[in-house]
C-alpha cells in the first residue's frame, strides 16, 4: 500500500468531518454531532449523523457507516487511492513519494499541471474579452443554449487566434516554453518557434478523476476550420485511453441521491454539458473507441452503465465499436446497456430542442446488450436461405466464444441461441382458438375481425382474464395512444403525472411518455414495434381486447379522425382530472383532520363524483358533442 496509516491518521486529523461531508450533505448541530438528511436515502426526516470527535458519519437509514475516505468513495465513488489524494489536496498535505525519480516525476506533473490552471483561468478570462473572436465566441455560447452559469460551472474559455497569445501569457508568468509543448498548450514544429496550439476555439477543460485539469479540447468557431474538435496530446498528466470526459462532475450528480442512478457514456464534449446540465451522469471518450481502461473506469463506479450513441449512421457504427470493445470484457454483473437516439440527434440537440425532462426520458429507453448484439447481427444480411441462417447461427457461437469469462459466455450462448430459435419458430398449429376480435380501434357493424396475434393456450388464457380485469375507459384511452401515438404530443406532462388510470397500465403510459420523446417518426407502427420489443406484446393484446369490448366512441370507426381525436382528449382529461380529485382526496384523509377544509373536500368531492359519472356513463362526450 501506498500509504502508511501515520500518513492516514495525519491526513484524517488535519480535516473536520462535518467540513468535508458539509460540502455535500446539509448538516445542522446537534449536540456533540451534526445530523443532516441521508446521502444515501430518500428521506424526510434526517437521520444522518457526522461526529467530529470521533471522526465517522453514522447513516441510520442506510446503515452505512464510515470515515471520511469511505464517505467520498460512496457519495462520489471514488477509488481509495483517489479518495486520498483529493483529501490531501484539501488538507495541503503532500503525498508520500517513495524513490527520488518519483518525487522528481511528481514535482515535474505539479509544475505542469499548474501551467494548466493557469491555462485555463487565461481561457476563460479570454471570453469576457471586447476582441470580435471573443465577442463571437460569446454569440456562438448563447446560440448553443449555455447560460453564464452553465460556461462558469464547466469552466469553458476561449482561445484568441493570435498564435503567441497564450504563450507570451504563461511565460510573462514564467512558464518554460518546453514546459508548455510538454504539456501540449504549445506545437512544436521543426525550425519553427514553438506557438499556440489552440487559436480561435471554444475551450473545454478536461479533468482527471481528481479533478485535476490535464488538457483541453477545443471546439473550432470557424466553420471552415477542418479539424472540428481539437484534442491536447498525450502528455505526463493527460492519457487519453484512461480517462473520461466529465467524469468528476458525473460521479458527484452519482453520487447525489437526488437523481436516478444511470450512468450514461455519450460521444461528445457537447454531450456531456447536456446531460450534466439536465442532472444526469454522463460521460464521454475522447473521440476514441472506448478503451479497455476506461470500461473498467466505468464498471468501477456502475454494474451497468448506459451506452448511448446518436442513431445515425456514424452513430451505429461508434455503437459497433463499442460493442465489439466491450464484448469480450464483460462479467458476471457487470454489463452495459444501450441507448440509441432516433432521429439524428444527439443528447444535446434533444436538450436545447425537447428540454431536460425529454433528455432524461430518452435516455431511459434502453436495450440490453445481448439484444442490441443480436439484432446487429440478424440485420447483417436477409435470412432468406438455409446458408444464411446457419451463417448467422454460427456468428452467434462465435460472439459468445469471445467472452473471457466462461460462465457468461455459456448462458450468452444460450441466450443468443434462444433468441435465434424463436426467429424461426414456427406458428402453433392447434390448441389455442384465437378469440374474435378485430384489430385495433376498427369496428365495424359491431363485428369484430380477427387480428394477426399468435398467442400459447395458457397465454391466451391469462391475457383474457386480465384483459377482463382492465378498466375499459383505461384500455381506451390507452388504445387510442396505441393508435395514435401523435396524441401524446401535448399530452406527455399529463401522461407521465397521472397515467392512465389503471395502475396496471401505469409502467406502460412511462414508457409511452419516454417513447413520445425518443421515437421518431412517431408513428403508430414504430411505438408498437418498441412496444413489442420491450416485453409489451401480452399487455397490447389485452388492452386491445378489452378497448373493443368497451366499444367505446371514441373507437368507432364511422367518426372523423378529429372527432376521435378531441373525444379522447375529453376523456383524458376527466380522468386526469379524476387521478388529480381522487389524490388529492386521500392526502386530505391522511392529514390531520385540523388542516383540511370540511367544505373543499366535499367539493372536491362532489366534483369527483360527478366526473366518474359522466365517465361512466357516457356523458362526457355528450357535452362534446354540443360545442
Ligand atoms: P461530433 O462530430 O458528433 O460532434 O463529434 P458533436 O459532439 O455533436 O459536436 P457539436 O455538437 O457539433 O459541437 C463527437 C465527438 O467526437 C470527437 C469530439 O470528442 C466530439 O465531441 N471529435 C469530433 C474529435 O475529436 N474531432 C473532430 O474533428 C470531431
Ligand atoms: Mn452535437
Amino acid at each position: 500500500m501506498r500509504f502508511d496509516d501515520r500518513f492516514l491518521e495525519e491526513l484524517k486529523s488535519r480535516l473536520r468531518p462535518s467540513e468535508v461531508i458539509g460540502k455535500a450533505v446539509k448538516l445542522r448541530r446537534n449536540g456533540r454531532e451534526w445530523v443532516g438528511l441521508s446521502p444515501f436515502s430518500k428521506e424526510k426526516t434526517p437521520s444522518f449523523y457526522v461526529n467530529d470527535e470521533k471522526g465517522f458519519f453514522h447513516d441510520f437509514s442506510s446503515g452505512k457507516h464510515g470515515d471520511i475516505i469511505s464517505f467520498l468513495q460512496e457519495t462520489e465513488r471514488l477509488s481509495f487511492v483517489e479518495a486520498i489524494e483529493k483529501l490531501a489536496a484539501e488538507a495541503g498535505m503532500a503525498l508520500p513519494v517513495q524513490t527520488p525519480q518519483d518525487a522528481q516525476a511528481q514535482m515535474k506533473r505539479q509544475g505542469l499541471s499548474d501551467w494548466m490552471d493557469l491555462a485555463a483561468k487565461w481561457f476563460a478570462a479570454r471570453l469576457h474579452d471586447k476582441t470580435p473572436g471573443a465577442q463571437a465566441a460569446r454569440e456562438y455560447l448563447k446560440r448553443r443554449g449555455l447560460s453564464d452559469q452553465d460556461v462558469a460551472d464547466f469552466g469553458l474559455g476561449y482561445a484568441p487566434k493570435d498564435h503567441t497569445a497564450l504563450k507570451d501569457a504563461l511565460v510573462q508568468k514564467g512558464a518554460k516554453v518546453s514546459e508548455l509543448v510538454e504539456c501540449g498548450l504549445l506545437i512544436e514544429v521543426e525550425g519553427k518557434a514553438p506557438y499556440d496550439r489552440f487559436r480561435n476555439r471554444l475551450m473545454f477543460p478536461i479533468e482527471d478523476a481528481r479533478s485535476k485539469i490535464v488538457s483541453f479540447g477545443g471546439r473550432a468557431l470557424d466553420p471552415d476550420e477542418k479539424a472540428k474538435y481539437l484534442n491536447g496530446p498525450e502528455t505526463p498528466l493527460f492519457h487519453k485511453g484512461s480517462l473520461l470526459f466529465g467524469l468528476p462532475k458525473a460521479l458527484k450528480i452519482l453520487g447525489s441521491a437526488q437523481t436516478g442512478p444511470e450512468l450514461v457514456v455519450v460521444e461528445g464534449y457537447m454531450d456531456v454539458l447536456a446531460c450534466q446540465r439536465a442532472q444526469i451522469a454522463a460521460v464521454a471518450p475522447l473521440g476514441t473507441a472506448l478503451t479497455e481502461e476506461q470500461i473498467d473506469i466505468l464498471w468501477r463506479r456502475h454494474p451497468e452503465p448506459t451506452l448511448c450513441f446518436d442513431g445515425d449512421k456514424a452513430g451505429m457504427r461508434a455503437a459497433d465499436r463499442a460493442l465489439d470493445r466491450a464484448l469480450p470484457k464483460l462479467k458476471p454483473g457487470k454489463s452495459f446497456k444501450v441507448c440509441l437516439i432516433t432521429g439524428g440527434k444527439d443528447p444535446d440537440d434533444v436538450l436545447r430542442e425537447k428540454g431536460p425532462l425529454a433528455l432524461r426520458e430518452a435516455l431511459t429507453v434502453t436495450q440490453p446488450f445481448v439484444e442490441v448484439l443480436f439484432k446487429r447481427e440478424q440485420d447483417l444480411e436477409p435470412l432468406d436461405t438455409p446458408e444464411r441462417k446457419a451463417g448467422l447461427k454460427k456468428r452467434l457461437r462465435a460472439l459468445a466464444g469471445q467472452i473471457e469469462d466462461k460462465d457468461l459466455a455459456d448462458s450468452y450462448r444460450q441466450d443468443l441461441m434462444d433468441r435465434f430459435d424463436a426467429l424461426f419458430r414456427r406458428e402453433p398449429t392447434q390448441g389455442f382458438q384465437r378469440a374474435p376480435f378485430q384489430p385495433r380501434g376498427s369496428f365495424k357493424n359491431g363485428k369484430f375481425i380477427e387480428p394477426p396475434i399468435q398467442m400459447t393456450p395458457e397465454g391466451g388464457r391469462a391475457a383474457q382474464a386480465l384483459s377482463r380485469a382492465l378498466d375499459p375507459m383505461s384500455a381506451v384511452l390507452a388504445q387510442g395512444l396505441l393508435d395514435h401515438p401523435d396524441w401524446m404530443m401535448d399530452q406527455a406532462e399529463a401522461l407521465d403525472a397521472y397515467g392512465l388510470g389503471d395502475p396496471a397500465l401505469e409502467r406502460l403510459a412511462k414508457t409511452l411518455v419516454s417513447l413520445s420523446f425518443s421515437t421518431s417518426p412517431l408513428d403508430s407502427a414504430s411505438v408498437n414495434r418498441h412496444l413489442q420489443n420491450q416485453g409489451y406484446g401480452a399487455l397490447l393484446s389485452e388492452i386491445q381486447k378489452a378497448a373493443l369490448r368497451a366499444a367505446s366512441p371514441i373507437l368507432a370507426q364511422d367518426i372523423s379522425l378529429a372527432d376521435a381525436h378531441s373525444r379522447w382528449l375529453k376523456a383524458f382529461n376527466a380522468f386526469a382530472r379524476l387521478t388529480a380529485l381522487d389524490r388529492a382526496l386521500t392526502a386530505a384523509k391522511n392529514e390531520a383532520s385540523a388542516s383540511f377544509d370540511a367544505e373543499i373536500f366535499s367539493r372536491t368531492k362532489l366534483e369527483r363524483d360527478a366526473l366518474r359519472k359522466a365517465l361512466k356513463s357516457g356523458q362526457i362526450f355528450e357535452v362534446d358533442a354540443d360545442d
